[in-house]
């Protein structure tokens, strides 16, 4: 069970950039399944009824969100039909929507689950113990779990990928916008990286023009950050390669396209 996951999608650079690699991506990976993180897929901030069919149009099963999943208020009218969207699984009870879903892919049940950190992010419940929780449930209808960990601190990530080895079948971080090299199979057959990265601008700073981002830090007066559209653009992402048997996973590789690491070059 090949699975292509791609990292928080930015704005209409991020969006441009999926429609337009994602369909070679498919003819070069074969994924079998494709999940996206789209919680900066509307302006940089949250997603929009229109932009989360778009992406299942162009063939994503499962989208997963974070701390921005409330920032377009129309979520609220459409997260708790949206069946193949889950946000933290972690936020307080009551919560709309929902952090787990299960996706049948040619007769193979894949759960989906996302989760949040608590490390310079807003006081939520505990992501380690949720997970614990969810996992039990998952188990009882497949051994394929796959974890997007959208965390701020590095240790906290490594942290769940470890707390998980041989329990999912993969943990990828998100949230940071800068992908890490570090990905790896744990020990007891878990994928994960640190930060699987952004898709969206690439001359910019974590996807927002740079220029506000400079004048935050050199002056601390308000700012505002909007997606940089001057520029040129970035996708990242990562494939996992998964038995479809034990749930482990036996190959995880980078994805990253830009000017600097062309798609022919992957
Ligand atoms: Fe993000
Ligand atoms: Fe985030």
């Amino acid at each position: 069970m090949k699975i292509l996951f791609i990292g928080d999608v930015a704005g209409s650079p991020g969006r441009d950039m999926v429609q337009a690699y994602l369909p070679e991506l498919k003819v070069k990976y074969r994924p079998d399944m494709t999940i996206i993180n789209g919680e900066n897929a509307a302006a940089g901030k949250g997603i929009t009824q229109k932009i989360y069919k778009q992406f299942l149009q162009w063939g994503a099963h499962v989208i997963t969100m974070g701390n921005h999943t409330w920032d377009k208020k129309e979520i609220f009218e459409f997260i708790d039909e949206a069946k193949n969207m889950i946000r933290p699984a972690n936020f307080p009870e009551g919560t709309p929507g929902k952090g787990i879903t299960f996706v049948n892919i040619n007769g193979t049940e894949v759960a989906v689950v996302n989760a949040q950190g608590r490390t310079f992010l807003p006081a939520i419940d505990d992501p380690f113990r949720k997970m614990d929780e969810l996992i039990e449930i998952a188990r009882k209808r497949t051994n394929i779990i796959f974890v997007d960990f959208h965390a701020e601190a590095t240790s906290e990530k490594q942290a769940m990928g470890w707390y998980l080895d041989g329990r999912v079948s993969a943990v990828v971080g998100t949230h940071t916008h800068t992908q890490t090299a570090d990905e790896r199979i744990l020990p007891s057959g878990t994928a994960f990286i640190t930060d699987v990265g952004m898709t969206g601008p690439y001359d910019a700073i974590l996807g927002m023009e740079k220029e506000a981002v400079m004048k935050k830090f050199l002056t601390s007066l308000p700012v505002r950050f909007e997606i940089d559209k001057n520029g040129r653009n970035q996708l990242n992402g990562i494939i996992v390669d998964i038995d479809k048997q034990t749930g482990k996973a036996s190959v995880i590789e980078r994805i990253m396209i830009n000017d600097d690491h062309p798609f022919d070059s992957l």
